[in-house]
């Protein structure tokens, strides 16, 4: 017989209203919360190394200061999901020692190098956009603190796709070389764009009670369908071609046929050993030694203010 508590959290998300922190829930409700809305913040912080490779190399100013703002605005999206998480109970340092033991996953996408400035084009277009994709549904998600802090960040991202695709629209109105280097970088980053929502369906342990309760509104596959929908007419805008052979709409599904995902490579990545896994994990570790005089003197400057509102 279920308690008052559970008949209580289950009738709110039945009613498709809001699960706040001070609200009874499931301990497998907090726990799935937790890692996915800090996995979420550890995305976005990590998320920042890709792009400032080439805020020091933009090719112009213009360029230097949409790039410095768009990973300015990943750093503010980390912290805010990083807040969303601690109404749960979790720390913010035991969070951090997660990530720079290794221990906490983020999204498999920031595991692969930019080698040429169109990947912030491509970045933009198709990262942010398959980020969007992603989020939006989840502004809807049961827990309060995790919907509100996506409608904030979903603002941002949306800026984040235009630049991204006017780059690419740039390079693609420009020297055959440029056109090039635009095109082997939508070859690059399309696939592992399409890894970013998850595991097929039929292998995604977490999404059956991640949609009973709500927190997930749409499927991995369903999600990943729509992106592809919204990138086909882009991608003819641009005059980029997307690299797989058996992209074909299909007009009774009323969805595009696609090749399979390579998710030995999904899997790979996963387990650490993607393309730059390494990297930005000693990355994120030195940033973190770096900044401890940073933190020292917050704490010291914290201290004396305690103590003179204490005289
Ligand atoms: N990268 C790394 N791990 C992934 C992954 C990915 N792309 N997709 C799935 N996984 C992991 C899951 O975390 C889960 O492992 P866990 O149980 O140890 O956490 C396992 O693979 C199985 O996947 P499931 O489908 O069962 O897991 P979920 O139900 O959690 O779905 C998800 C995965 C769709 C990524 C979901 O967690 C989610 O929507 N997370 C929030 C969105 C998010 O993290 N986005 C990051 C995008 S990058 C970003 O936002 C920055 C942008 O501004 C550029």
């Amino acid at each position: 017989e279920p308690s008052a508590e559970e008949r209580r959290f289950a009738e709110i998300i039945e009613a498709d209203s809001r699960i706040e922190p001070r609200d009874w829930m499931p301990e497998a409700y907090r726990k799935t919360l937790i890692r996915q809305i800090s996995q979420h913040a550890h995305s976005e912080i990590i998320g920042m190394q890709p792009e400032s490779n080439w805020i020091t190399r933009a090719p112009s100013l213009k360029r230097k200061a949409i790039l410095i703002a768009k990973v300015q605005d990943e750093a503010g999206h980390g912290l805010y999901l990083y807040s969303a998480a601690q109404t749960l109970g979790i720390g913010r340092e035991e969070m951090n020692e997660q990530l720079l033991a290794g221990k906490a996953r983020y999204s498999s996408i920031f595991n692969y190098h930019t080698p040429s400035w169109a990947d912030m084009g491509a970045i933009g277009w198709l990262v942010d956009g398959a980020a969007i994709c992603n989020q939006v549904p989840l502004c809807r998600a049961s827990y309060g603190p995790y919907g509100r802090a996506m409608v904030r960040i979903c603002k941002e991202e949306s800026f984040h796709q235009r630049q991204g695709f006017e780059i690419l629209l740039e390079l693609m109105q420009g020297t055959p070389a440029q056109r090039e280097m635009a095109q082997d970088s939508v070859n690059r980053w399309y696939w592992p764009s399409l890894m970013m929502f998850g595991p097929p369906d039929d292998e995604s342990p977490n999404s059956a009670q991640s949609m009973a309760w709500k927190i997930k509104r749409f499927s991995n596959d369903e999600l990943r369908q729509r992106f592809v929908g919204m990138l086909v007419p882009q991608a003819e805008a641009l005059g980029v071609t997307l690299p797989d052979p058996e992209l074909k709409w299909n007009e009774e599904k009323q969805a595009y046929d696609m090749s399979e995902i390579d998710w030995t490579e999904f899997q790979e990545v996963l387990a650490g050993r993607g393309p730059a896994n390494a990297e930005r994990m000693r990355r994120r570790r030195e940033a973190h030694e770096d900044g401890a005089w940073v933190r020292e003197a917050a704490a010291a400057y914290a201290r004396t203010q305690a103590e003179r509102k204490a005289v």
